[in-house]
């Protein structure tokens, strides 16, 4: 048996090692190369403390009051010198990557299939060379090299961990370096190859209703998101509410179709900003935002999409005095055009 333990680093790189039943979480990363922090390896230090932000393990009692207090391992804190997992975990390293001897991987692949889904939309899609190789976490992203370029943008899977095929929803900028390249350039067979994973944008445990809020592409990482949730199942409610500009940039509508067919729990809305056409909800995102989706504050929020709209519904919750049991968001901002 062993359990798939995500370390998320201060950086946003994420490394997925396994871990053995029995092993302590720090022999089973030094194992596998990656040199969490430590010191005495004994419990005494605390120079070895993380948070574990999802999963089940045990502490035993075998380290000191001065290395992680009770209120601390009440708090989820542990020691990974001490931590043995008991099923899969995610466990958030308060360093950056480099500092573990963490290089961020480079993945190789090839485009198989290029799909402008709208004017505004391109599916791009990707046979990964190496599938085993790539652990994500479901909302995470990637930076992928515009091929001849030098450059690279930052895309959110929309495909499930796991799969033999990574699946990316990538909005279609008229000027756009990889709008251009996919829309003019791209076709099936092209080499691609990207960096990553990486970002604290992804599924946590679902211990209450959940609210997802996409803005265009921002859809991408939250289709990630529910595929999981729509194998595993959920007892909680999962409501979506996916926001657009005009009727045609509505993408991925049958598979949002597919995924409430399979998670009965899940309902969802999509409306459009532009006022004319017939599609029955108008208006933003936060015009559809009813005081039932937020359960009073008792909620977890995903929200993701271009920055305007990512602030808008900041200030939304703000304005109506919500604090959300969790929120976490992802703003689409535009690359600085830096080398790949
Ligand atoms: C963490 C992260 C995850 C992301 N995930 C996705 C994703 O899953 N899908 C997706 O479509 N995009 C995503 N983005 C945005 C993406 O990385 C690119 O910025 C975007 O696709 C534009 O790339 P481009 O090369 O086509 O255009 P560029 O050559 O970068 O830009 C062309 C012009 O468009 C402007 N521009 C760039 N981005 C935007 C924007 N969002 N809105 C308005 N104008 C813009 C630029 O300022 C420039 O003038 C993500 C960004 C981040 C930071
Ligand atoms: S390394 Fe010292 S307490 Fe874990």
């Amino acid at each position: 048996m062993t359990y798939r333990i995500a370390l998320t680093f201060e950086d946003g790189a994420t490394r997925i090692i396994d871990c053995r039943a029995g092993e302590k979480l720090l022999d089973a990363a030094y194992r596998q190369k990656v040199n969490l922090p430590m010191d005495c390896s004994d419990g005494v230090c605390g120079t070895c403390k993380c948070r574990c932000e999802q999963g089940s393990y045990d502490l035993g009692d075998d380290y000191v009051d001065d290395a992680l207090t009770a209120d601390e391992a009440a708090a989820g804190l542990v020691l990974t010198c001490q931590m043995v997992p008991e099923s899969n975990c995610v466990v958030a390293v308060p360093v950056p990557s480099s500092a573990c001897k963490v290089a961020p991987a480079e993945h190789g692949a090839e485009a198989v299939a290029v799909e402008l889904v709208s004017d505004s939309t391109i599916i791009l899609t990707l046979k990964l060379d190496r599938p085993d190789a790539l652990g994500f976490l479901p909302g995470q992203y990637v930076n992928l090299t515009v091929p001849g370029t030098g450059q690279h943008r930052s895309y959110s899977f929309s495909s499930r961990p796991g799969a033999g095929e990574a699946s990316f929803l990538i909005r279609n900028l008229p000027d756009g370096l990889m709008s251009r390249w996919l829309a003019e350039e791209a076709k099936p067979g092209a080499r691609m190859s990207f960096v990553g994973p990486f970002g604290s944008f992804f599924l946590r445990a679902v211990d209450r209703p959940v609210l997802m809020l996409a803005g265009g592409t921002g859809l991408a990482p939250l289709l990630s998101m529910l595929e999981i949730l729509a194998d595993e199942g959920t007892d909680q409610p999962v409501h979506l509410i996916y926001g657009v500009t005009r009727p045609r940039d509505l993408v991925e509508i049958d598979r949002i179709e597919a995924l409430a067919a399979r998670l009965p729990t899940f309902s969802w809305a999509s409306c459009v900003v532009d006022p004319n056409g017939d599609h029955v909800l108008k208006g933003y995102v936060t015009d559809h935002l009813g005081d039932e989706h937020l359960h009073g504050g008792d909620c977890d929020i995903y929200l993701c999409g271009p920055p305007p709209m990512v602030e808008a519904v900041r200030g939304f919750l703000r304005d109506k005095d919500v604090e959300p049991a969790n929120f976490h968001y992802e703003k689409f901002a535009a690359s600085d055009p830096v080398p790949a």
